[in-house]
Parts: C-alpha cells; structure tokens; sequence
C-alpha cells in the first residue's frame, strides 16, 4: 500500500532484516505524528493529510504493534538475561499500545468523520487527541529505539530473525525474498 504522502512506502526490501524493517517503520510512525500535528494546527481540514494518517493508522500501524506484540516482545523476553531488567520496560510498552489503541480509535472515528462531512470542522477535542496521540507515540517510539531495538540487536539469534522475518512476511502477504537474515 503506498502512502503518497508524508508517510513513505512500507519498506519492503528491509523484511529480510527485520529489526531494521521495524525501525524504518518507526520512522514512518513519525511522519505519522508530524501529519496528525499539522492537520492539528490547520484551520481548513487538509484532505490528502486526513486521508493518509486514516490510511497508516488503519493499516500499516496495527500491522506493527501485532509485529511487536505476537513476536518481537516475546521473542526479546525469552532471550533476555536476568539483569537485563526488559520486563518492566516490555510491560511499559504493552500498556502504551493498550491506551494508544483506545485513543486511536477516538481519532480514527473523528478523522473518518471528517471525510464524509461536505464542510468539514476540526473540533477542539479532535486537536487535542491528535496532539496527544502524537506526543504519546513520540516517546513509545523513543523507547522503544533507545531499549528494545538495541537490546533485540545483542539478543536475538539467527534462527530468531530468521522466524521473525517470516512472520513478519506472512503477516503481510508476502514472501521473504532474502535467504539470509541480518539483525
Ligand atoms: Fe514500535
Ligand atoms: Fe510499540
């Protein structure tokens, strides 16, 4: 699906590498923020904008939390070492993904609201969702770079990457075309 927008392509040559997939997933994720903030601080409803975050976050997104959630998070649990001390972060996360869920909701409903309407509004709760949702993933994604993609990097053997590749691939309807995975 491509987003011609802000949002890029799914970055589809990284799925043989899938800790670098999912970090350029996290780039989009930014963009995502940025373009929630902008149709946030805009008076006229910027339809192209609203079209892509409902596109990315319909999709794409939920696409990479199930990503992270069925398969990074416990794979990273497993080979952890006690003094990793990763639970409190992983349950950190997991928690964030639960409350961005239910906000993405909120917003997805406001932002599909918008599409339809002849004259669209903004209305200031939708602002402030936006603005929170994307201060919210702002420092999911913070953490989650800074803690769990390095620590997935030490950890996670070969035969890990290899399995989370092809879930990843399967996930997406596509096949892994890289024989060889690298972390
Ligand atoms: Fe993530
Ligand atoms: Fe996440």
């Amino acid at each position: 699906m491509r987003y011609p927008g802000l949002i890029g392509p799914m970055p589809r040559e990284l799925l043989g590498e899938p800790l670098r997939f999912i970090a350029a997933d996290h780039d989009r994720q930014r963009s995502l923020c940025v373009l929630l903030d902008s149709i946030a601080d805009t008076e006229v409803v910027q339809t192209n904008a609203v079209a892509d975050a409902v596109t990315y976050m319909g999709h794409d997104m939920q696409t990479h939390i199930i990503d992270e959630e069925e398969d990074l998070f416990p794979l990273l649990r497993r080979r952890a070492r006690p003094n990793d001390e990763i639970d409190e972060v992983l349950g950190r996360l997991a928690a964030d993904h639960a409350t961005d869920a239910r906000l993405a909701e909120v917003i997805m409903r406001g932002l599909q609201a918008l599409q339809v309407h002849p004259k669209p509004v903004i209305s200031a709760s939708l602002r402030e969702n936006l603005r929170a949702f994307a201060e919210g993933q702002r420092q999911h994604l913070a953490l989650e770079n800074a803690v769990i993609l390095p620590m997935a990097r030490l950890r996670l053997t070969a035969p890990d990457l290899a399995s989370l590749a092809a879930r990843m691939a399967a996930r997406r309807g596509l096949a892994l075309e890289q024989r060889v995975v690298h972390a």
